[in-house]
């Protein structure tokens, strides 16, 4: 069973996880208080194993939920019920996948807005996926809403006319996949082709960290050729997310919500819509559920940080390049 709390002990405020558990209790390292997973102090050592536990010597806990091997914390007040926890419908189920977890030294929004960046492909990894000089953006076309993002682009090299319009953009991409998908507050996903996907789960750790959990989901179902595969996709998604990590670290403010001087350009209309969600998240005192680690991972030192909250009226999000 999993759970999550404050790191701080209530006592003297040491730091529960250099603790150890014993028997489903936390115990802290400096006096070894016992806490049950509901937080509360169960034993004081010094007042003996019958002695009195004083009233508030509690941890804060947090609503924990697992899904696809992701574990999400809700980090505002405790409610009766929660939303869905976010994922991708189509990728329940047929699919193998292999994983692995970096952390950055930049602030989450940067993280996610690069991955929403359709304009730095032929610059960034103009040696690997970015080839060919395909800087013209026809697009983006993007729909937004208050749980997710959608982003549908053709880059090509320069035709000497201008981008479609939203309207025949709109045409073209009904009844298509898009290319581009985040579901809020932190779950993307790329659609290579029909049978190839990647998926990151940004985890913030702290105004300066984030975590990336990057899934590539495919369908090589023989086991001889899966691991082979599966250990290359990991060497080229390691170099090409290199290639972007060289460049977002130096991204100042840290935070695109300090970035109000930025100057957005048509092609960055998923970014603008980003920072719309975010801006209106971070307004409300609405919680959110975040992806707070995998489950692989959960036993590592850090424990992540409080994603903004998602509010409930985001929906309607347009624009402001529209
Ligand atoms: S600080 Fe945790 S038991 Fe004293
Ligand atoms: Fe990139």
């Amino acid at each position: 069973m999993l759970h999550a709390q404050d790191e701080r002990c209530p006592h003297l405020g040491a730091a529960l996880s250099k603790g150890r558990i014993a028997a489903d209790r936390i115990v802290c390292p400096f006096h070894g208080f016992e806490y049950d997973g509901a937080g509360h102090c169960r034993l004081i050592p010094a007042n003996g194993k019958d002695g009195r536990i004083p009233a508030g010597m509690q941890v804060r806990t947090y609503p924990v939920r697992e899904l696809q091997g992701l574990v999400f914390l809700w980090w505002g007040p405790e409610r009766d019920t929660y939303p869905e926890l976010p994922f991708f419908e189509d990728l329940l189920s047929g699919w193998r996948m292999s994983t692995m977890a970096v952390d950055w030294p930049v602030h989450y929004t940067r993280a996610i807005e690069n991955q929403l960046d359709v304009a730095h492909i032929p610059f960034v990894h103009k040696s690997t996926i970015g080839a060919g000089g395909r800087e013209f953006v026809d697009g983006p076309y993007v729909v937004a809403d208050d749980s997710s993002i959608r982003v549908w682009t053709t880059n090509s090299v320069d035709p000497e006319r201008p981008s479609r319009s939203q309207a025949e953009l709109a045409e073209s991409a009904a009844g298509r996949p898009p290319i581009l998908h985040l579901q809020l507050p932190g779950l993307w996903m790329l659609l290579i082709s029909p049978t190839f996907r990647n998926l990151i789960a940004f985890v913030p750790i702290n105004e300066q960290k984030t975590r990336y959990y990057l899934r590539a989901y495919h369908q090589v179902r023989n086991p001889l050729l899966a691991r082979p595969f599966e250990f290359l996709l990991g060497l080229s998604n390691r170099f090409i997310l290199n290639q972007d990590r060289r460049v977002v670290v130096t991204q100042r403010p840290l935070r695109s919500a300090d970035a109000g001087h930025d100057r957005l350009i048509g092609a960055d209309r998923a970014i603008a819509q980003y920072r719309r969600w975010h801006a209106r998240a971070l307004g409300s005192s609405a919680p959110a559920l975040q992806p707070a680690r995998e489950q692989a991972q959960k036993g590592q030192e850090e424990s992540p940080v409080a994603f903004p909250g998602i509010t409930e009226d985001v929906a309607d999000i347009r624009s402001p390049l529209e």
